[in-house]
């Protein structure tokens, strides 16, 4: 089947213990590269939608308000999500928006089903609470869900601070809204800038933050990305709260860069001062220079 004309839908990455889907079901979410927008459909383009919610709340009430509005009246909306990562608020969120729910528990997701109704409420005052927008306080378009977007984060400024003005050919890896490719950006000796990010909706943001011709705005996932002959990498790696899974895709972002850099290429990383980076630098790098260090944060200069 064409996946462009099916009814049924999937949004995120499903658990697959808690959830079939269907062959050839349209693909949505922001950190599926390629995937559609939930944004761009029809109301009641879809007979069936099944959602992995996201965590943060703006974002989630976006999300369910969407799946509401793109799923027609007697069609079928079935949202999961951790405990504790907003599957214990699915219910009362679903029924403000006026739907019945029916609840199961599995795997430690809460599970909602819904039939959706003829007529909902709330939908477009959470639809506009989570949409993109222009933050007054950055000074950039953002949205809700993005790392960081609607205030600085204390790292990213950290390295904002220490940076050097560049040359040649770079890139910023998990480039978020463009902040730090921004800042980059200023030295006119920089010719090339690639931006890449998971998570389209910073992709975006970034495409209208970061109007320059030199810079690359790629929506794509780092660790498969290609990249080679850089004169320098920039970034602020992907961290939640330090666990195993964060750390390791830190630890790969570090050997992405490596791997970027020509032989005398610099890598400017910033980071969690918990986290183990300096094991993984010190053999992919000819020198690695701590440039800065706060009681949260380090800033790391690699030399290839
Ligand atoms: C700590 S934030 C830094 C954002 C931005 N550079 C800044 O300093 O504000 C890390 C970014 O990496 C992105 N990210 C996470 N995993 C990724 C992956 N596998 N590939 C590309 N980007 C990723 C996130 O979406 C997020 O925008």
């Amino acid at each position: 089947m064409n996946s462009s004309s099916s009814r049924h839908g999937v949004y995120g990455t499903l658990p697959l213990a808690l959830a079939t889907v269907t062959s050839g079901a349209r693909i949505f979410g922001p950190f599926l590269p390629g995937a559609e927008d939930l944004a761009d459909l029809e109301d009641g383009a879809l007979s069936q939608l099944v959602m992995l919610a996201p965590a943060g709340v703006l974002e989630r009430r976006y999300a369910l308000a969407q799946g509401l509005r793109v799923v027609e009246p007697s069609g079928q909306f079935t949202v999961m999500a951790l405990k504790d990562k907003g599957g214990s608020r699915l219910r009362k969120e679903l029924e403000a928006f006026g739907c019945p729910v029916i609840e199961t528990s599995k795997a430690h997701h809460r599970i909602c089903g819904v039939t959706r109704p003829a007529s909902l409420v709330g939908i477009s005052e959470a639809v506009a609470a989570g949409a993109p927008r222009r933050s007054d306080t950055l000074g950039l378009f953002t949205q809700p869900g993005i790392f960081s977007w609607d205030r600085p984060d204390p790292g990213t400024a950290l390295l904002l601070d220490h940076l050097p003005a560049f040359s040649g050919k770079g890139a910023d890896l998990g480039a978020g809204l463009g902040v730090l490719a921004l800042a980059v950006l200023k030295s006119p000796k920089v010719t090339g800038l690639t931006l890449i990010d998971l998570d389209y909706r910073a992709v975006r943001a970034a495409q209208r933050n970061v109007p320059d011709g030199r810079a690359e705005i790629l929506w794509a996932d780092v660790r498969v990305a290609e990249l080679k002959d850089l004169d320098f990498v920039v970034m602020n790696p992907p961290f939640h709260d330090g666990g195993a899974e964060d750390r390791s895709l830190g630890q790969t972002f570090i050997r992405k860069a490596a791997e970027a850099l020509r032989k005398g290429g610099t890598c400017w990383l910033v980071a969690n001062r918990h986290l183990p980076y300096e094991a993984v630098l010190a053999p992919l790098f000819a020198k690695v220079t701590l440039q800065a260090e706060t009681g949260a944060f380090k800033v790391y200069e690699a030399r290839k």
